[in-house]
């Protein structure tokens, strides 16, 4: 694996998530693997479990870590070429990128969408620019429009929480009955949030449907439909409740829209989950990748209860992050 961008990336999903279970069993195993190497890790946004999660993985691999906050910490970056820069910005990503690669044996990138122009946003340009200019294997902690090291934790969560059994000969996993049904529903939020999340989700989820292990179906208001290019297969409706009966995961998430890029549209009804509206599902878990607005987004008496699976969510964070640079040093 020389860079981990989307699920392109990966080709047997069941591998991968069986591959970070067994890191997950146990953490050390592989500690020789990265000895007297170099993870840096480049922020242009803020970050809780990205940050401690990847570091914490790189460190189980007996990586070295360096943690750069570029938005606070660094120059200001130029990222158009043919420009001259009497303006503010400071260095440019050709050197930028550059000189980092020559510190790091992996790069971490989380660079966020302006959400301005859906063009420029989903062209992916400054993740693209930095792993072309590195010249090192890049993983993304969030990019414009995916959030990969998430949807391999949510991928992992679901299949733990669920009745699978391992088939060596075929190396995939098989549902022991019903395949889960998961939902993947907006809900409400006060800012204008990236698709970046949604849309790597719905990659995984349609790729992971595709291999037999889920049954997809989204859930979004009239305005709120993702980009087509993420949720091919997918079961798209305009009715949360529909979407939840029998739902064994719910999975919720906010987002602006595409159509209208980056902006919040009116919506109608209540679409924020509460325990009310679980009682049609199967008994649904619900996850959200965090952080969440309490009783906006989400409410708290899910939150609280046994059927979140927030927190457990954030801790396989390590194990996604771990498989990922583990494959990256063993260059497989
Ligand atoms: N879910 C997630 O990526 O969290 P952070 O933004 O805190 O890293």
């Amino acid at each position: 694996m020389e860079k981990f961008f989307s699920v392109g990336d990966v080709d047997n999903l069941s591998q991968i998530v069986k591959e970070a279970l067994s890191e997950k069993a146990s953490p050390n195993a592989n500690e020789a693997l990265g000895k007297h190497k170099m993870m840096g890790l480049v922020f242009l946004n803020p970050s809780l479990r990205t940050r401690l999660s990847t570091q914490k993985a790189a460190m189980n691999l007996g990586m070295n870590v360096m943690v750069m906050n570029m938005d606070k910490d660094g120059w200001a970056l130029e990222t158009r070429d043919g420009v001259v820069m009497n303006g503010t910005t400071v260095e440019h990503i050709r050197e930028a990128a550059a000189v980092m690669g020559e510190y790091c044996d992996i790069l971490g990138l989380r660079c966020f969408p302006g959400l301005k122009d859906a063009e420029e946003d989903y062209s992916e340009d400054l993740f693209n620019k930095f792993l072309k200019f590195c010249n090192t294997p890049v993983v993304s902690l969030e990019s414009a429009t995916r959030h990969p090291l998430q949807s391999l934790t949510d991928l992992i969560t679901v299949i733990e929480n669920s009745d699978y059994t391992f088939d060596e000969a075929k190396q995939q996993y098989i549902p022991n009955g019903k395949k889960p049904k998961v939902v993947l529903t907006w809900a409400p939020h006060v800012k204008a949030l990236p698709q970046a999340v949604p849309n790597s989700f719905s990659e995984w989820m349609c790729e992971a449907q595709k291999q037999g292990l889920v049954d997809f179906v989204i859930a979004q208001p009239e305005g709120y439909e993702l980009n087509e290019d993420f949720t091919s297969g997918a079961t798209l409706v305009y009715n949360q409740e529909d979407a939840f009966k029998d739902a064994d995961f719910i999975y919720v998430k906010n987002w602006s829209s595409y159509k209208d890029y980056g902006k919040i549209l009116p919506v109608e009804g209540e679409w924020m989950p509460t325990l009310e509206s679980l009682k049609i599902t199967n008994d649904a878990k619900v996850m959200h990748c965090l952080p969440v607005r309490r009783d906006l987004e989400l409410g708290s008496d899910i939150l609280d209860s046994e059927k979140s699976l927030v927190v457990k969510e954030a801790g396989n964070r390590v194990w996604a992050a771990q498989v990922v640079i583990k494959r990256i040093l063993e260059n497989k």
